[in-house]
């Protein structure tokens, strides 16, 4: 039986950086995102049977270190929900530069919760899929739904991701590394927490921030989502360099983006710029002015242009002999 899913990887418009419980991947506060229709991750799920580990290839080639047991761990909770011991055979293609800070591990842990959920039997709502793909990695819990999805802060019954009402977008993802990065989010979270002035002011903040992103989603005042969204990014950028030993993802090539972004509305082109744990920069836009967007930020790093993206949804469970829509599979 192989259970075969895609998911997308998704950009905060204003971000999850800390948590409130590590073992259950609680968030500090909740968060606001919009899904990308680049960059999917196709992953398949086979069960092999009781003995020996899981397997796990990525790309073509099989992985045996920490993203292994990664793996392995986030199938233990599948299997403890579906009362099962048998190992898998994880085959992932996973098209968004791997820990560049583009959120490979959303779509990646997305895509795998809505294939292993298939391949064990178990039945789940969209928000069990959310809940058990934050798991794995946080931002995953917002590759769940489709187009723009609040995560809610929480405990474990109240912390899922779901869609809200938002006005047309796009964005324009600048890559300027697609290395991994030096401080994965984990750590760098960890470091953040522990010894950052700023973070207890990052926390009564963003909470304010969430509800008044939701807000602007609800009105389509695009404007002031544009705007939350750049301050809330160098909010988060200015917590985590003030961590010690300082941790600082933008470089002077990510900084020039900003400034180019901030250039564009000076000339009436209606754009601002986030960034995630990296160095690349996402320019969010009007579906109208993507192109536009697009050309003028061409020259300073690979330039992609990207709709809303769809909900994570099964291409494919070849035991059952179903072709199963995503809109069944996930709402
Ligand atoms: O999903 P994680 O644990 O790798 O955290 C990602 C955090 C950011 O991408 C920096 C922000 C966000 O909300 O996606």
């Amino acid at each position: 039986m192989t259970s075969t899913a895609v998911a997308h990887p998704n950009i905060a418009l204003v971000k999850y950086w800390g948590k409130a419980d590590a073992d259950l991947a609680l968030p500090a506060t909740g968060s606001v995102s919009m899904g990308l229709d680049v960059f999917p991750t196709t992953t398949s799920v086979t069960l092999t049977g009781q003995q020996g580990h899981d397997a796990f290839t990525l790309n073509g080639r099989v992985v045996d270190d920490g993203a292994l047991v990664r793996v392995e761990r986030f199938l233990d909770l599948v299997r403890e929900l579906a009362g099962s011991d048998a190992r898998a055979e994880v085959v992932s293609d996973n098209t968004v530069p791997t820990g560049a800070g583009l959120a490979s591990s959303a779509s990646g842990f997305a895509a795998l919760a809505v294939a292993a959920a298939d391949a064990y039997g178990l039945d789940l709502s969209a928000r069990d899929l959310s809940r058990l793909a934050r798991r794995g990695s946080g931002s995953a819990t917002r590759s769940i739904p489709g187009g723009v999805s609040v995560w809610h802060a929480g405990d474990d019954q109240a912390s899922f991701a779901e869609t809200v009402p938002a006005p047309p977008m796009a964005m324009v993802v600048v890559t300027i590394d697609d290395g991994p990065k030096e401080i994965g989010s984990r750590e760098a979270m960890r470091r953040t927490i522990a010894t950052s002035p700023f973070y207890p002011a990052w926390v009564t903040s963003t909470t304010v921030t969430v509800d008044d992103m939701l807000a602007a989603c609800a009105a389509g005042d695009f404007t002031r989502i544009g705007e939350l969204t750049e301050s809330n990014a160098l909010r988060m950028h200015a917590t985590i360099e003030g961590a010690f030993p300082p941790i600082r993802y933008l470089n002077s090539r990510s900084v020039a983006v900003f400034d180019a972004v901030a250039a564009m509305r000076a000339d009436g082109l209606e754009a601002y710029a986030t960034a995630d744990a990296g160095p690349n920069v996402v320019v969010l836009c009007r579906p109208e002015d993507r192109a536009r967007v697009a050309s003028a930020l061409d020259g300073y790093g690979a330039v992609i242009e990207s709709g809303t993206g769809p909900a994570a949804h099964l291409l494919r469970s070849e035991g059952s002999g179903e072709n199963p829509e995503a809109e069944e599979s996930t709402r």
